[in-house]
């Protein structure tokens, strides 16, 4: 993760978070525990929880905890809420969150004289905390990293895109080429997976809602049409959509024998898991570990991966680190930012200042060792001007060229 590590060396030699107390509520992977390590180089005191039990790396826990002096609470498949508890008694001042659960619980415990604000991450906490905060609830600024132009971009599309379906090939071994993939959900997110499916050799139908985002989809050569016409076709389902319900029991009484669900949207409410219940004659059958064969009247079989919980981190090990490099570099420039001029924003959900997202991608393009054109100061004051270009004078007819 070289633009983290840049940013690490810049913090350890500035100490720009000197004695604060930044807690987080992230999947304890090994790329969290890099950026743990940057906001530690900075001088600040960590505390980490996990935000998907299934997520965790014990081994990076406790590395973190007994080499790098964090204090973690995550240990894998254990329930989030004590440790969230933890980390609420232990009053950070600042916190990074994937799903808003831990600024949530500072608000619900009242435990805000500290706290000077936060970073989300993912789509489904700006949710809620947009809503927290048109309930009038939300008492501090939380920057939305998530929609930083190179998270949109890296974070969402290339690394959502191609860990969700290494999450789905790694629980089940399938060869995607030829197969139906069904995306449900055309965001950033279900972009990637659509991308990458199809070059995998996939035939990529995309279920929309908004016209914009259907209308883009058809434009990209997918099959767009509504989720109970693609239950019909699939053979492997992937919801990304942060909505409940979107796939039910209407959609699995259609569905093919051997039908694969995969949700890779932030939580595990997508698949209708009480509906897929219902309608089984049988307890379900763990076929394989991560797999779960549900049996329905008729005889057909379908298939659930890891239990309709985001299934590149259950599945598999999430973002590759190349991704987390930089989502995690912006956040820990985004903290930077919070601890100092960031913390007079008022309160509420605001965007990521441009610039730190420029400063991300130049690092990561200097890692690569791409270089890129500037303009000059012509080109630039052309751009910013609102005069009309001078043309330059034609030549007189007749003179020599
Ligand atoms: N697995 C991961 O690592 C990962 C990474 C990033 C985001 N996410 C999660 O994935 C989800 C989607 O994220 P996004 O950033 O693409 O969100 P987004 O809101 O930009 O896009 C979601 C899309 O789903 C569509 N949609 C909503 N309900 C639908 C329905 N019933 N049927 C079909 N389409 C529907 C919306 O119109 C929208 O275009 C969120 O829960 C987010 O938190 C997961």
């Amino acid at each position: 993760m070289p633009v983290l590590r840049q940013v690490r060396e810049r913090f350890a030699a500035q100490r720009p978070l000197e004695g604060l107390r930044i807690a987080a509520c992230l999947h304890v992977t090994a790329e969290t525990a890099a950026l743990m390590r940057a906001l530690l180089a900075g001088g600040a005191q960590v505390g980490l929880c996990a935000a998907n039990p299934l997520s965790t790396r014990d081994d990076v826990a406790a590395a973190l905890a007994e080499v790098e002096g964090a204090a973690v609470f995550a240990r894998r498949g254990e329930a989030p809420e004590e440790a969230l508890d933890e980390l609420v008694a232990w009053r950070p001042q600042l916190t990074l969150d994937d799903g808003a659960d831990l600024i949530v619980a500072l608000h619900e415990a009242d435990a805000l004289e500290d706290y000077l604000g936060g970073l989300e991450e993912t789509t489904t906490g700006l949710v809620r905390l947009r809503a927290l905060a048109a309930a009038g609830a939300l008492h501090r600024p939380v920057l939305a990293v998530n929609e930083a132009r190179s998270e949109r971009v890296f974070n969402d599309r290339y690394g959502t895109g191609q860990s969700a379906l290494d999450g789905i090939v790694r629980a089940t071994n399938m060869l995607l080429a030829g197969r139906t993939l069904v995306v449900l959900g055309y965001g950033p997110t279900g972009q990637g997976v659509a991308q990458r499916a199809r070059g995998a050799g996939a035939v990529v139908v995309v279920c929309e809602i908004d016209p914009v985002r259907a209308l883009e989809a058809r434009m990209e050569g997918y099959e767009v049409m509504p989720a109970l016409a693609a239950a019909e076709r699939g053979d492997v389902f992937v919801t990304v959509t942060g909505v409940r319900d979107v796939l039910r029991a209407e959609h699995f009484q259609v569905m093919k024998d051997g039908a694969v669900l995969a949700n890779a949207g932030h939580f595990d409410v997508e698949i209708s898991l009480g509906e897929l219940r219902a309608l089984a004659i049988e307890p379900p059958v763990e076929l394989i570990p991560l797999v779960e064969e549900y049996r329905l009247e008729d005889g057909r079989r379908l298939h659930l991966l890891t239990g309709g919980r985001v299934v590149n981190l259950a599945a598999g090990e999430g973002h590759p680190a190349e991704v987390m490099d930089i989502s995690f570099a912006g956040q820990a420039l985004a903290a930077e930012y919070l601890a100092g001029d960031g913390a007079a924003l008022p309160a509420g959900v605001q965007p990521v200042p441009d610039g730190l997202d420029v400063e991300v991608a130049r690092l990561k393009l200097e890692a690569l060792g791409v270089r890129l054109d500037a303009l000059s100061a012509d080109q630039q004051a052309y751009r910013e001007g609102w005069t009309p270009p001078v043309a330059a004078p034609s030549p007189a007819p007749g003179s020599a060229p």
